[in-house]
């Protein structure tokens, strides 16, 4: 048996076609179920920040997640494949005609990823106050919350209509196949197979 976590939305559904056309078989969630269980496949459906954990902790031996949760979790997982799915980019927003301004002594940046952002601006020796926020970050800038943010950029949509812009872009992010270490180990054949067929069909 494989278990597999995958994150809530159009990633699970994208990888479950995935795994449909390898095994001619039509995997999907019924309902508000959060397992499902085919021959020796079982998937388990979680928030996408919480696959890292389930990977971790071994309760799921895969996992199909995006490069910036794991850079955010930082757990010690294997990274196997990018399935170039998912594209995003992490970048610094401010707003329109209002740059962050680097001179201060210290800057205000909302974000979901206090991570990332720290990491980043220590790197650059840029004091910051991180101001964590669970959605809606590109609000935080227009009233006076934070100097800027750091977030995901999908299409731009969100930035353009909220009247932001993208500063710098921190990283390229796409859907990663994970995998706990000891599952490796011990069912590394299984593991391998499912790799090259998710390879061979993406
Ligand atoms: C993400 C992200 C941006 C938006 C970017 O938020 O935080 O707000 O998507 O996508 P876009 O570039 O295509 O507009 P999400 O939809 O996950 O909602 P949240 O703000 O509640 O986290």
């Amino acid at each position: 048996m494989i278990t597999i976590a995958l994150p809530k939305g159009r990633v699970a559904e994208d990888t479950l076609k995935i795994f449909s056309r390898i095994f001619g078989e039509n995997f999907v969630f019924s309902d508000r179920k959060l397992i499902l269980e085919i021959d020796e496949l079982r998937f388990l459906l979680v928030r996408n920040q919480d696959v890292p954990t389930y990977v971790y902790y071994q309760a799921a031996d895969i996992g199909i997640v995006g490069l910036d949760v794991l850079e955010e979790q930082n757990l010690d997982v294997l990274r196997l494949l990018d399935l170039g799915i998912g594209k995003c980019k992490i970048v610094v927003g401010s707003e329109i005609n209002k740059p962050i301004d680097y001179t201060k002594s210290q800057i205000k940046i909302a974000t979901k990823m206090p991570k990332i952002t720290r990491g980043f601006f220590s790197k650059k020796a840029i004091a910051v106050d991180v101001i964590k926020l669970y959605g809606s970050i590109e609000l935080a800038p227009l009233v006076g919350l934070a100097d800027g943010i750091v977030d995901i950029v999908e299409t731009g949509s969100t930035m353009r209509q909220n009247n932001l812009e993208i500063d710098q872009v921190i990283m390229e992010s796409s859907v990663f196949l994970i995998a706990n270490k000891n599952s490796f180990l011990t069912k590394k054949s299984k593991i391998l197979t499912l790799q090259e067929q998710i390879k061979a069909h993406l």
